[in-house]
């Protein structure tokens, strides 16, 4: 090609790649359907990642539901059953997605019915890029086709991931998306998983349900692998992070790790208090048809869980770090609060909290209710604290006495 064609013939490529970016960025701004109003409370559910990763079939959705249904995690509240990654395999000759056909041979929508039957919800999982982060089919430019075979289907949730996604723009790429599941019908919450890396507090709150903060969890107190954090490291990750969050879109910390075996009894409860103050979504990521008495005991701490769905939605934040003890308060509906004393060293700690961090006067008496030993203490005033166990909290509700 001559240099001269050669030079127009890459501006006219320049220019489409401009018009095309301001199509998109357009785009970004054309959500005309509001975002629906099902996360009201933060998502409770289960999720295949943490413990199965790509070792998804039929059967193990089917044996997760029942357990959900039948273990007391559902009469808790617990309602999504979501697949992870890797139960698509390929695009047929329309360019629709298609589950893999040895691991769900019945197909997706039997699946969901299936779900639906036990009077749960059903949850699937995608990517924006072309890719999935395990490889299998994402979702770039097939939005809209998606979005309409989700709603056929029945599903309930999605799980957006960001793997393969070049240089694509985060906000215009989940908002495509926000608006082919708005448009498919459906009612199906939005679970932006973009690791917190395009800032998704500027832009995820019209968007979708709630969206990831952080790199991907895994099942320790503490440390960090590649782009996996331990639980406390997810933690401090939270600490600039309570403002952007409330009713209808949440922070999300990750799914939880309790009962899979990485950390003491003691650490998973401070795990689940910690969710519960971070208004967290509570996605159990262990397997449910094999719980034992301590996990299924944490999962379903009805107080606790009280706090993670309080219908005020305001995050917890961190109101005093001390080298390894931290105090962490959350406001509750009608006045009341919820704190957790959390003591991250190896020996155990004197803790209290006293009643400024909750912005009440020291003489305001309150009824103090620990959320795990569920005693009950009367006419509290001044501060309220106790010995905490090393990786351990001391989570309780306060109720002021007017
Ligand atoms: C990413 C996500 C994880 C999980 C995997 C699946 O790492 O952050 O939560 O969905 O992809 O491949």
């Amino acid at each position: 090609m001559h240099p001269l064609v050669q030079r127009a013939a890459h501006a006219i490529t320049l220019l489409a790649f401009v018009a095309t970016a301001s199509v998109h960025a357009h785009e970004t701004l054309k959500l005309e359907a509001p975002k629906p109003l099902i996360a009201p409370t933060p998502p409770m559910g289960w999720n295949s990642w943490n413990k199965f990763a790509c070792n998804v079939s039929e059967q193990l959705i089917r044996q997760q539901a029942d357990a959900m249904a039948a273990s007391g995690m559902k009469d808790a509240g617990y309602q999504y059953i979501v697949i992870d990654d890797c139960w698509q395999n390929s695009r047929d000759a329309e360019g629709n997605i298609v589950a893999d056909p040895e691991r769900f041979p019945s197909g997706i929508k039997a699946l969901a019915d299936y779900v639906h039957s036990k009077g749960l919800k059903f949850g699937l999982y995608s990517d924006a890029g072309a890719l999935t982060c395990g490889g299998r089919p994402g979702s770039a430019g097939r939005e809209f086709q998606d979005a309409r075979q989700y709603a056929k289907w029945g599903v309930d949730y999605l799980k957006y991931d960001w793997c393969h996604t070049g240089p694509r723009n985060a906000e215009a790429a989940y908002t495509i998306m926000a608006k082919a599941l708005r448009e498919s019908g459906r009612d199906i919450v939005l679970s932006i998983c973009e690791w917190g890396n395009n800032q998704p507090e500027r832009w995820a709150q019209p968007v979708g349900h709630l969206w990831r903060t952080t790199g991907d969890i895994y099942d320790a107190w503490e440390g960090q692998k590649d782009w996996s954090h331990g639980m406390t490291n997810i933690l401090d990750m939270q600490v600039e992070r309570a403002a952007h969050a409330g009713p209808n879109g949440w922070n999300d910390p990750d799914m939880l790790e309790v009962g899979n075996g990485g950390m003491t009894t003691t650490e998973y409860e401070s795990h689940f208090s910690l969710w519960a103050m971070l208004a967290a979504p509570l996605i159990a990521g262990n397997d449910l048809s094999k719980m034992d008495a301590d996990t299924l005991r944490i999962l379903t701490n009805k107080d606790v869980i009280a706090v993670d769905q309080d219908p005020l939605g305001k995050q917890g934040r961190r109101a005093l770090k001390e080298g390894d003890l931290e105090v962490w308060v959350r406001p509750l509906q009608g006045g009341e609060y919820a704190a957790v004393l959390l003591n991250r060293g190896k020996t155990p700690a004197d803790m209290k909290l006293g009643w400024d961090r909750l912005g009440l006067p020291a003489s305001q008496k309150a009824t103090v209710k620990d959320l795990w030993s569920k005693k009950v203490t009367k006419n509290v005033s001044g501060s309220y604290g106790g010995t905490v166990a090393p990786h351990g909290v001391i989570m309780v509700r306060i109720t002021p006495v007017p």
